[in-house]
């Protein structure tokens, strides 16, 4: 028999059903309950909403698993390259390894930037931070995109989701997304702008615009490219969060594919969601300069009057550990030992897990190191300045947008518009 749930109101009794997913996690299906009971559901930060039902990424919190397309991320870190786990995510396989090599071809064929979009990116001032810039780049990209997804017409029911389309904006974002991240990490350095070099995988790539040297042979470094590889596939989705339902949502106005994946930039940028690995590094130096009293700053985290949170700890959905910093850790370690780096950051940021994980306010409230408690140890190894952090979570996670982009356009699902409680003033006249 279907399962439902009874609400009872106003002495009456409904029914709802209740809808089952692949892993069998359950979901009352309320689409009819204002139609019915004249009741809203009130859930701030949407703790208990399922605002659509996805294909892409499956997580369970309680016991610290996340699959891309029913793949675990250890496996595809071990495996697998990032852009097979980009293919991945936005075409729902893996791919053989021609469409693979199609798929970095047609991206090398859009590894151009106009010279009209490198103006505006000149105009902005050095201290600009890198994700407001490529949140602006990326929504002006647009401009710069003969398909003019802003043209599409709403009555045109596939608009951009037409395959052809949708696949040469997906190129051309994965394509030119790089290059305006790595000139973000170029002017910060004062370094002259760099192109893609069309002979290296699309990691490699990634790691040469970033990091070549004027009038230097630049060397390919494994260890750099390994350690690029692991964070961006470990970035690379993570179901309905903070600037991936953003993205949705911008979306499901049928704005573009790139004014959306900008505004999922600016959600990322906050420092709860991805400007948490910057807000890390910020917070071990500070502990670092305060003569590194780790007991001081768990208490601060621990007292509800101080505003001081330990950045890099709890999370939304895992209550038990976070998958994705078991690896990472473990990278962190191999990558500075590997480059013969000794960051004294790394002591301080095992001391603090260690005592967190012993502590009762912590165990208690199940708080766990997440994925950006180490990686800024490994951004900072690589070379890679503090505000670049999260464009570099930003580098990784382009992919789960598209996917989710797509997938929510595929599925024609209506425009994102949530209900409130008013509690304002009555109506009142102006005497
Ligand atoms: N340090 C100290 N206390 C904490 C912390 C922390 N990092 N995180 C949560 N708490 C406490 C919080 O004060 C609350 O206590 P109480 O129940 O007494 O009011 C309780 O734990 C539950 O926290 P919450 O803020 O209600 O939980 P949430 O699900 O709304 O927030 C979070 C999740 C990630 C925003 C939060 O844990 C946090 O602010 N962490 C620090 C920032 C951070 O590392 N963010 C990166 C998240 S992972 C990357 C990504 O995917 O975005």
């Amino acid at each position: 028999m279907d399962k439902s749930a009874k609400i009872e109101y106003n002495g009456k009794s409904y029914d709802f059903p209740i809808i089952t997913g692949s892993e069998n996690e359950e979901a009352i299906d309320i689409n009819k309950l204002r139609a019915e009971t004249g009741l809203i559901t009130y859930d701030p930060g949407y703790k208990n909403t399922g605002h659509c039902i996805s294909n892409i990424t499956y997580l369970d919190g309680e016991n610290g698993i996340l699959r891309y397309r029913g793949y675990s991320v250890d496996e595809l870190c071990e495996k697998k390259s990032f852009l097979d786990v980009v293919y991945l995510l936005i075409f729902g396989d893996l791919p053989s390894s021609d469409q693979l090599t199609k798929f970095q071809n047609d991206i090398r064929e859009e590894a151009l930037v106009d010279e009209d979009l490198k103006k505006i990116f000149k105009s902005f001032p050095r201290s600009a931070h890198p994700m407001g810039v490529l949140s602006s780049l990326t929504s002006a990209l647009i401009a710069f995109n003969p398909l003019n997804e802003t043209k599409i017409s709403i009555h045109d029911k596939k608009g951009i989701t037409e395959d052809d389309k949708m696949y040469m904006s997906t190129v051309r974002l994965l394509s030119k997304f790089p290059i305006i991240s790595s000139w973000t990490l170029r002017k910060i350095k004062g370094l002259p702008l760099n192109y893609s070099n069309n002979k290296l995988s699309y990691t490699e790539n990634i790691a040469y615009m970033m990091f070549a040297l004027p009038n230097r042979e630049y060397i390919q470094n494994d260890v750099i490219t390994n350690a690029l590889n692991t964070l961006l596939i470990l970035h690379a989705d993570h179901e309905q969060n903070c600037s991936t339902s953003t993205v949705r949502i911008v979306g499901s106005s049928y704005a573009g594919l790139y004014a959306s994946i900008s505004a999922g930039i600016g959600a990322l940028w906050g420092r709860l969601h991805g400007g948490a690995n910057q807000a890390v590094i910020e917070m071990l130096e500070l502990i670092k300069n305060d003569g590194s009293d780790i007991d001081k700053y768990i208490s601060k985290a621990k007292d509800k009057s101080d505003p001081f949170r330990l950045m890099g700890f709890g999370h939304r959905v895992y209550k038990n550990f976070d998958p994705r910093a078991k690896i990472i850790k473990k990278a962190a370690d191999q990558v500075l030992n590997d480059l013969g780096i000794n960051d004294p950051v790394l002591d301080i940021a095992k001391s603090i897990e260690e005592k967190a994980l012993n502590d009762e306010y912590f165990i208690e409230k199940k708080l766990y190191p997440n994925v950006d408690f180490y990686s800024g140890i490994i951004y900072r190894a690589l070379g890679i300045p503090t505000e670049m952090f999260t464009v570099m979570f930003a580098l990784g996670r382009i992919p789960g947008w598209i996917a989710q982009w797509k997938e929510m356009r595929d599925s024609n699902n209506p425009i994102g518009r949530p209900r409130q409680i008013y509690n304002g003033p009555t109506h009142r006249t102006i005497s």
